[in-house]
């Protein structure tokens, strides 16, 4: 339903299909359909509305994952075991971010416990991996090597990282949680107009490699839409994950095909850093911001800590009283995200290696000292807080994930192969793509990665270490219990995509499908530059420039799957700038 609404795009067309949606018989397809009542949400205000469900709720960017989701909990599995299953499901039916061979992160809210737990499954460095390795002879940064070759690989996290969660916090067997995704993958699915765009804009990185092309093109052109995608190698893959656990990806069959795959082509991966892959359970970054708590990721990701930083200092300023997307509030968010992103590059890194003073950065104090930089009308240019020379460059491959259970379980999953597809590169006889987080790295101090951000020691390859990522899977809870579980993919762009989505909650007061239906704007302090969706208004964009803001007008950022939990309920939403995403419930 909130598809086909999307589809046509129309304010009105959005409006008279989500009326239909509180009551559509599709979204909430096996559940009695809610109660007026129930579905009531503001809703004589409301311009947007969000799905419905009373029990159990999936939030994701493709709508075969997220109906696997709802199955398991329908099933009585909890929040932790649909997690699983449509991580594992995404990695079949959403080729260019889901992953098998990519990491990620997981927040999760322990309803049992009331523990709030960050789990790492990221990506490390191989430990053939050395500082200069994407440099030339002259001492530059290579092009495309950190990006399109098999160096540009991580050790994967994801298939220990699911593994971990479900023995953990999951009530299901491994088995059972994959059994979907083997036959999506056996029996194939028809390609999306989304899909089949972002194969054609990847084309050249994709058609390079045999064992790519053999997945993902038909008569040397890449599958169109309607065609149907199968992944024979892949489903022996998940077979084979199904029947031995992360073991065989990790120690057998599959992990020695991702080896020869290094070997053939010059890779670094080998079998010890397979062996010596560890998942990392750590605690979340945390912050209050007016009357709720707001937990997100922790280092190696840069995501939570500056979310709770921009916060801690927008919480001086009575964002509801000057409105959403107001020159007013855009310029507060410019600032205050601007000095964030200026501290990103300078202490974020993988906590293993680097001391990043997360609590210094997360502190309300700090917050005070730098909000005292920011005048309520004049624009502090990018140079007067730090130089450097950006360059900017578009994509927006990640994907996020939201689920809720009936026992107020709760959990947020980002997670990625770095760019669309990652590098294109598909382990021979494996069906699994591989990832290029290692560009997450910075190459060199002071030259922007794939996002335009730079980085320096802090950042710098080193064996083991993994790259600083922005992915933020965020839980926003009231009174101890999730309030709002969202996150996004987006690059540099999902810690204020994120922000924004708790800030429209929370200040504005908008459900999920408002607060994604928001134009969003994002200053990362360099480039120097307020980059804005279209939607705002020329009066608004109008006052920022003669502010002195550049802004930029540029392609939509991030892509947010929220819920909010309500005492009546679950309200979600799969954001409207993808429209492949579903929210679904029971
Ligand atoms: O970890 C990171 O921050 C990036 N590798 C995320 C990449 C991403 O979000 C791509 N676009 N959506």
């Amino acid at each position: 339903m909130q598809k086909s609404a999307h589809k046509r795009g129309q304010l009105l067309g959005v409006l008279a299909a989500s009326l239909v949606l509180a009551f559509s018989p599709l979204v909430n397809a096996s559940t009695p359909a809610p109660s007026a009542a129930l579905v009531k949400y503001d809703y004589d205000q409301d311009i947007f509305h969000p799905v419905y469900a009373k029990n159990g709720m999936v939030a994701a960017e493709q709508e075969l994952a997220t109906r696997v989701g709802v199955d398991v909990l329908k099933r009585g599995g909890n929040a932790v075991d649909a997690a699983v299953a449509v991580g594992f499901a995404l990695a079949v039916v959403l080729p260019n971010a889901g992953n098998l061979g990519g990491g990620g992160f997981m927040m999760l809210h322990d309803a049992r416990s009331g523990k709030d737990i960050a789990l790492d499954f990221r990506e490390i460095a191989p430990v053939r991996a050395s500082r200069d390795m994407y440099l030339d002879d002259k001492g530059n940064v290579a092009d495309g090597r950190s990006l399109y070759t098999h160096l540009a690989v991580g050790v994967p996290g994801t298939v220990a990282g699911m593994e971990y969660a479900l023995k953990q916090w999951g009530s299901m067997k491994l088995a059972d949680i994959i059994a979907p995704s083997i036959k999506l993958a056996e029996e194939g699915m028809p390609v999306s107009v989304t899909l089949a765009k972002m194969l054609q804009v990847e084309k050249d990185n994709l058609g390079k490699w045999p064992g790519t092309r053999a997945i993902f093109f038909r008569n040397g052109e890449p599958l169109k839409a309607g065609d149907r995608l199968v992944q024979k190698d892949l489903a022996k893959s998940l077979r084979l994950l199904a029947k031995h656990g992360s073991k065989v990806f990790y120690q057998g069959e599959i992990g020695d095909k991702i080896v020869a795959e290094m070997a053939r082509h010059g890779g670094l991966i080998s079998k010890d850093d397979l062996r010596n892959y560890k998942v990392e359970q750590r605690e979340p970054v945390s912050g209050d911001y007016r009357g709720y708590k707001v937990v997100s990721m922790p280092p190696p990701s840069s995501g939570g800590t500056h979310i709770v930083q921009i916060l801690n200092m927008l919480e001086r300023y009575p964002l509801a009283q000057y409105g959403a997307n107001s020159a007013q509030t855009i310029h507060y968010l410019a600032e205050t995200m601007k000095l964030a992103y200026a501290d990103r590059a300078e202490y974020l890194g993988d906590p293993g290696f680097v001391k990043v003073p997360v609590r210094g950065l997360t502190a309300k104090r700090y917050a005070d000292e730098l909000a005292a930089r920011i005048d309520p009308q004049a624009v502090l240019p990018a140079s007067a807080i730090k130089p450097g020379k950006p360059q900017p460059y578009e994509s927006d491959q990640t994907t996020h994930y939201s689920v809720v259970d009936s026992k107020g379980n709760a959990v947020a999953v980002t997670y990625t192969l770095n760019l669309n597809f990652g590098s294109g590169i598909v382990a021979e006889g494996t069906g699994i793509l591989l990832n290029n987080e290692m560009d997450d790295f910075s190459a060199k101090p002071g030259v922007p990665n794939a996002y335009g951000l730079i980085g320096g020691d802090a950042n710098a390859i080193q064996p083991g270490k993994r790259p600083l990522s922005s992915m933020s899977p965020t839980l926003v809870l009231k009174d101890g219990k999730p309030w709002l579980v969202t996150g996004s993919p987006g690059g540099a762009r999902i810690i204020t995509t994120t922000l924004q989505t708790i800030v429209n909650a929370i200040d504005f007061g908008m459900n999920p499908a408002e607060a994604a239906a928001t134009p969003r704007v994002h200053h990362q302090w360099l480039p120097d530059e307020l980059r804005v969706e279209k939607g705002l208004s020329p009066d608004t964009l109008a006052i920022l420039r003669q502010q002195g803001y550049k802004v930029a007008v540029k392609p939509t950022m991030g892509r947010t799957q929220t819920i909010q939990v309500r005492p009546d309920g679950l309200y979600g939403f799969s954001d409207p700038r993808n429209p492949d995403g579903a929210t679904l419930g029971y």
